[in-house]
């Protein structure tokens, strides 16, 4: 008993001792900085390197807007804008085509949902996913439980989130279809549209959420 207590902490002292050397060197070989010549190309990507501060400034001059820049970097192009260009307001804006149901939603649910937020979309604290229905009429309580259901003003907001950040693990993967679908199974698990609901650009933004009315309007517009 008493030997096999004693021998890890010899080791770790042993482990300890052998490390401090190493640790010397690491910074000996340090070898003083250099500035290089830039490539013409940037060797992962292929692309052009960034202009110089002077050819910058001259292209800048044509650009609206772009008053000067550090000389690196380039415009975005319209698919790379188009990429992350996925937010939906209230309104529905910025919602893509496509439908999915409330049956399609439950089968993709199950499958890609369900181990982290349940069978029942009470959650599963154990994964992090929290419940996404209940709670209706808790946010003014001592005991406030924030959902889908209780929480949201509008169900565009749903979407967005879902498209951008679920599910979890592979956040963005999800067609618009698919996220149509969801959005109308939880939605019809929350008892807010019924299990025949089909949702598209259309009929999504005219849902009436449950808590539309607990938000307090903006007092700064202008700022938005
Ligand atoms: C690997 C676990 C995991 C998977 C799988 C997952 N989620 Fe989540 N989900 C989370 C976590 C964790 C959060 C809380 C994130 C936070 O608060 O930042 C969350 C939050 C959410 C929210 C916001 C809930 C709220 O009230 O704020 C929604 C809606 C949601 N998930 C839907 C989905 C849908 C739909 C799927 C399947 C397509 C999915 N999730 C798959 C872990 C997961």
């Amino acid at each position: 008993m008493f030997m096999s207590r004693q021998y890890p902490l010899r080791s770790a002292l042993a482990l300890a001792c052998a490390l401090l050397p190493l640790g010397g060197l690491a910074q000996d070989a340090a070898a003083p900085r250099t500035v290089a010549a830039l490539p013409a190309e940037l060797p992962d990507s292929g692309e052009p390197t960034p202009p110089s501060p002077a050819v910058a400034d001259q292209e800048a001059a044509g650009t609206p807007g772009l008053e000067a820049n550090f000389g690196i970097g380039r415009a975005a192009t319209e698919e790379e804008i188009a990429a992350i260009d996925i937010d939906v307001t209230p309104d529905g804006h910025g919602l893509p085509d496509g439908r999915g149901s409330y049956a399609d939603g439950k089968a993709l649910y199950d499958e890609r949902c369900l181990a982290c937020h349940g069978e029942n979309l009470e959650g599963i604290p154990e994964t992090g996913g929290p419940a996404l229905i209940g709670g209706r009429d808790t946010l003014a309580s001592d005991t406030p439980l924030k959902t889908v259901e209780s929480y949201l003003a509008h169900a565009s907001t749903l979407y967005d989130y879902i498209h951008r950040a679920m599910p979890m693990d592979a956040p963005g993967s999800l067609t618009p279809d698919e996220v149509y679908a969801v959005s109308a199974y939880i939605l019809g698990r929350a008892g807010i549209v019924d299990e025949t609901t089909v949702l598209d650009r259309e009929s999504l933004p005219l849902i009436h959420m449950p808590n539309a009315e607990g938000f307090a309007d903006d007092p700064r517009p202008e700022r938005l």
